[in-house]
């Protein structure tokens, strides 16, 4: 009896071991690929294409309103989500969860571009700060307010490399140097996400790849990209994104040499999943399937999604054609089901690591514990302070002294709100923003009598508004002049062909230089703009960028001399757009003496790198551990800079490269790292950078490998240079 009690036993362990244990996927404790195998063999096919589409139910992006649908489908795989409502996100979640067949959460995406309701300075403004510590908290503050409304995924950070002003899109990235967009959007990525399963929110790299270098800085333009430019100057930066765990990436709109970027098999796949082993999901632009058809690469809507799909793109952002028309492909042979299954699986998968399965819901929290902290908004002033760039300072006007009591606000920005909180600017209310006006009025002495004059609008004279500038400038001490572009004047679809500020704000400035007293100009703009006829009659020029809700504040702390200024430009400014491209790692003309413009300087207006501090510092001894390395021996670089003046600074050191002879032409010097430091008065340190030689002085060919071939190199800061011989 026993021992037939015993085989019964062992027979129903034997049973049940054999069954397929029920809803793997929903096991939290269950691996990450068991649960995405698992879930995927449970779908059918109108499941599975369902998960690749992404919708919208309301929509705040101006550049894509025709294309909007209203009906919410809970198996869609993602919902771009324009409320502030956890409730409504919640409520929606719940269908998804709990009326479809499988429960699969849908992922919530937004585009947090600089901050969400405490909106920050733009990306091109960060970059110039040289802090990407900031970045990364900054971005932690946006993931927070973010998904305290119920967002799981923001298409940020932007880290297209672009040396063209006339690109609205500028504003976005992280200026015109391929390091430094690595380096901001690695910042970024660790922001928004966290370090950890289950990450805060997905990271977004965008737009992939070399969109930055739209034809004529026309959006939505060709680009003429060959491969060593895009190994060059576009891919790095997404490489380091990549690195850092960036969770997805976005298929841009451009049309690289032929092959349009979400559609290009050789970026999406080749490099993006087989080189880099991105293991997260790309989602295409807005539109952007459907585009390759007027891209002329694609016959009609069936063949644009087999294309698409087949390149690399997991989802379709808003233009329905894979919901469409994938059934019918896969029935007509043309479309493999493992195709979509990959797809299918990566999108899961990125769901499973936001933790979505096992926490489908998001607090309801009151906005007062959610938006605009007052640890938030520190934050973003003291961002503010670290990018503002200050481009002249004649006779040290700044900072200001006190006895300069009368001083005279002139100008369209002075009290314009939207303009402080620039392109894109998430959920940012202009109202939560401290205009210049108020910001001076807040934090300068008191016993400072501040007058007003709009003088004209933005691009338009303003009936009488000349006179009345010129008269308020004459009762004053001082003026600070307030000039730049709208939010609308950069961003997407926003380029423009001429990159100096609208004709009346120049003639302002003239007019109040009349009044001969010194002026201070300001200018907030998402770009860098044409500055030629600015500079000459300012005393002083401050570049503010868009600098968010804490932007008058900032203004009034360096204007005031509270805060030293300390950024340094991410990009070049060039004198006219007839200079453009114009950037910091050109290659050497062919005769470097002549060649030059002949009725402009061929130099830029400020170059990447320039920016001004109330202190001076003085740059000597650049030198190099060995004048000869071999091998991977790291060796260093050390300089001496000191403060000689009277007031503590913060000074960005730049360290630059050369590679004097190669088999492919290097540029002039290539900007390989750097190092921020405080100097006291009159203190002086060494800064000490420690060199490996791959990949400091390695260049990339235009198959992605990096070469490093033996000779001569220098390494320079500033106008030093010291050289040192390279040998395998
Ligand atoms: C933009 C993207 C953005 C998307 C969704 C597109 O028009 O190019 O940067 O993420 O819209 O709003």
């Amino acid at each position: 009896m026993a021992k037939l009690c015993f085989i019964v036993a062992l027979l129903t362990v034997a049973l049940f071991s054999c069954q397929p244990k029920e809803n793997v996927y929903k096991d939290a404790s269950a691996p990450i690929e068991k649960r995405v195998a698992d879930l995927l063999s449970r779908m059918n096919l109108e499941e599975k294409i369902l998960q690749l589409n992404q919708s919208a139910y309301m929509n705040d992006n101006p550049n894509n309103q025709e294309e909007i649908q209203t009906k919410f489908e809970p198996r869609y795989g993602s919902v771009i989500y324009f409320s502030e409502s956890p409730k409504a996100r919640n409520m929606m979640q719940k269908k998804a969860m709990e009326e479809t067949r499988l429960g699969i959460p849908i992922i919530f995406g937004y585009d947090v571009i600089h901050g969400y309701r405490t909106v920050y300075p733009i990306s091109l403004a960060q970059a110039c700060s040289w802090n990407p510590q900031r970045v990364e908290q900054l971005c932690a503050i946006a993931a927070a307010e973010t998904k305290s409304a119920g967002i799981d995924w923001t298409f940020s950070p932007m880290i297209d490399v672009s040396r063209d002003p006339r690109w609205g899109r500028v504003s976005e990235g992280y200026g015109e140097d391929p390091l430094v967009n690595g380096i901001f959007g690695a910042a970024s990525v660790k922001g928004y996400q966290g370090d950890q399963i289950p990450y805060k929110i997905a990271a977004c790299l965008k737009h992939y790849v070399a969109y930055g270098e739209s034809e004529g800085g026309r959006d939505y333009a060709y680009t003429d990209v060959s491969d060593q430019a895009l190994w060059e100057n576009y891919l790095p930066p997404y490489k380091t994104g990549v690195e850092a765990g960036a969770l997805t990436v976005m298929s841009a709109f451009n049309d690289i040499s032929g092959i349009p970027a979400s559609a290009n098999h050789y970026t999406l796949t080749e490099i993006l999943r087989d080189k880099w082993g991105f293991q997260g999901f790309v989602v295409s632009d807005w539109y952007s399937v459907a585009q390759l058809k007027a891209q002329g690469y694609a016959a009609d809507d069936s063949d644009a999604t087999e294309k698409a799909l087949k390149a690399g793109v997991d989802m379709d952002m808003m233009d329905f054609l894979y919901q469409n028309t994938l059934d019918t492909l896969v029935k007509q042979g043309r479309v493999d089901v493992t195709v979509i299954d990959e797809a299918v699986k990566r999108i899961l998968r990125v769901k499973f690591q936001l933790g979505l399965f096992d926490q489908p819901y998001v607090e309801e929290i009151p906005d007062s514990s959610r938006f605009l902290l007052p640890e938030y908004r520190e934050q973003a002033r003291l961002s503010a302070e670290e990018t503002m760039v200050l481009l002249e300072n004649k006779g040290n006007i700044l900072p200001l002294q006190q006895k300069y009591k009368k001083v005279a606000i002139i100008g369209p920005i002075a009290k314009d709100k939207k303009a402080l909180l620039g392109s894109w600017s998430g959920k940012g209310h202009a109202e939560d923003v401290v205009d210049i006006y108020q910001g001076l009025s807040d934090i300068f002495p008191a016993g400072t009598v501040f007058s007003y004059a709009k003088g004209c609008d933005i691009e338009k004279q303003l009936p009488g508004g000349f006179n009345e500038a010129l008269k308020v400038a004459k009762e004053a001490d001082v003026v600070i002049l307030c000039l730049g572009e709208s939010a609308g004047m950069s961003g997407e679809n926003a380029s423009r062909s001429t990159i100096s500020l609208p004709a009346p704000q120049e003639a302002l400035l003239e007019v109040v230089s009349q009044s001969k007293k010194p002026v201070v100009t300001l200018v907030a703009a998402g770009r860098p703009v044409g500055l030629t006829k600015i500079a000459p009659l300012s005393d002083a020029l401050l570049a503010i960028w868009q600098p968010g809700v804490e932007g008058g504040h900032a203004v009034a702390n360096i204007l005031s001399g509270q805060v030293n200024p300390s950024a340094r430009l991410a990009v070049t400014f060039p004198r006219t757009e007839g200079q453009i491209p114009v950037y910091h790692s050109m290659r050497n003309r062919a005769r470097p003496y002549q060649g030059m413009y002949q009725d402009i300087s061929t130099d830029p207006m400020y170059p990447f790198g320039y920016g001004l501090s109330y202190a001076n510092f003085a740059y000597s001894n650049l030198s190099v551990s060995a004048p000869e390395v071999k091998g991977q021996t790291p060796f260093t670089v050390r300089v001496e800079v000191k403060n000689t003046s009277e007031t503590t600074g913060r000074e960005t050191v730049l360290l630059y490269m050369r590679d004097k002879v190669a088999s492919i032409s290097q540029p002039y010097k290539k900007f390989i790292n750097f190092q921020q430091i405080e100097l006291q008065p009159n203190e002086s340190k060494i800064v000490e950078f420690t060199i490996k030689p791959n990949p400091a002085m390695a260049f990339t060919n235009s198959r992605g490998d990096l070469v490093m071939e033996e000779g001569e190199f220098d390494f320079m800061v500033k106008d030093l240079s010291t050289p040192i011989r390279w040998k395998k």
